[in-house]
């Protein structure tokens, strides 16, 4: 079952001069359908400000769109009745830890959504320690978020929505500001709620390697959705991610490279594994057949 359906949405920014009039409008999503089935792991890539925020505050209804409508969980997100009950199915995660959380305490500030939800204490207190053992973090919960790095802290946000019991979790570029070993944590934490709880996860991300897992991929442009496909699917089209702007994982790049020069590998190898394996294969026929 579906669990959002955007269909032919658009989305138009208001430009405004120095005196608030407004003065035309920016397109910032254009037409887009998409449809996300639950428990799947969707992945977002674009150039910058080709539409991926703006598409991703439609899924819990920050955004309402223009034209068009996004339905999430069988619940119109222009529905204003139901926008608390949207926001707590889709929870969405941000890039900066730090305007994220609230609390003193690690454990207060996962607390804080079901508090506000009015979940009985006994319970807030029951998710917040499943929340934080599902993100690794439940060795932090007495600690001051100030002090953790920046992927404990981004875990800690997951967390936070994760205690909201939500059917969905919508990162946005939750990455972009930590280092590699942060990155990695936090896409771990999104993978493990993935598998383990079957939490649908959105991922707007930059770096290629985070979208090697997902089920299926969309790249935006200009607020269009340009290419969709599994990861193997998007990364075999190497020419039109160049157009679009987006760095090719080095691995895929040098396979393709490889295949140009007239080596028969597979189309859109992801990992250093996959080429190991395919140049093997290939090594291995040719001794077979009494090339080399
Ligand atoms: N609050 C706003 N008011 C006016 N225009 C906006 C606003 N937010 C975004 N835009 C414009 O809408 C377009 C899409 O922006 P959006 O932030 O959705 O892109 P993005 O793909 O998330 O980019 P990035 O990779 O930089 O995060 C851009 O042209 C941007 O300048
Ligand atoms: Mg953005």
């Amino acid at each position: 079952m579906e669990i959002i359906r955007a269909k032919d949405v658009t989305y138009e920014y208001s430009k405004r001069d120095e005196e608030g009039n407004e003065i035309g409008v920016n397109t910032a999503v254009n037409q887009v359908s998409l449809e996300v089935r639950q428990g799947d792991f969707i992945a977002i890539l674009g150039h910058n400000g080709s539409g991926k925020s703006t598409l991703a505050k439609h899924i819990n209804a920050i955004l309402t769109p223009t034209e068009g409508t996004v339905v999430v969980d069988g619940m119109d997100t222009r529905d204003e009745e139901k926008v608390w009950q949207i926001r707590q199915t889709a929870g969405m995660v941000f890039q900066n830890p730090d305007n994220q959380i609230i609390g003193q305490i690690v454990e207060e500030d996962v607390g804080f959504g079901p508090e506000n939800m009015g979940v009985p204490t006994k319970e807030i207190w029951e998710r917040v320690e499943e929340s934080l053992k599902a993100v690794g973090m439940y060795g932090y919960r007495l600690h001051s978020p100030n002090k953790l790095s920046g992927g404990q802290k981004q875990r800690v946000s997951i967390a936070g929505v994760l205690a909201m019991h939500p059917k969905c979790i919508i990162l946005d570029e939750p990455t972009a500001m930590l280092d590699p070993n942060g990155r990695k944590e936090v896409i771990r934490a999104a993978r493990a709620l993935n598998d383990v709880e079957g939490i649908t996860i959105i991922l707007i991300t930059h770096y290629m390697e985070e979208i090697i897992h997902a089920d299926r991929v969309f790249v935006m442009d200009q607020g269009k959705i340009a290419m969709q496909g599994t990861p193997k699917e998007v990364f075999s089209r190497v020419e039109e991610l160049q157009r679009l702007r987006l760095d090719v994982p080095q691995v895929t790049l040098v396979a393709y490279e490889l295949q140009k020069r007239g080596i028969p590998l597979p189309d859109g190898i992801l990992t250093v594994d996959e080429l190991a394996e395919a140049l093997a294969a290939v090594r291995a026929k040719n001794l077979e057949s009494g090339k080399v």
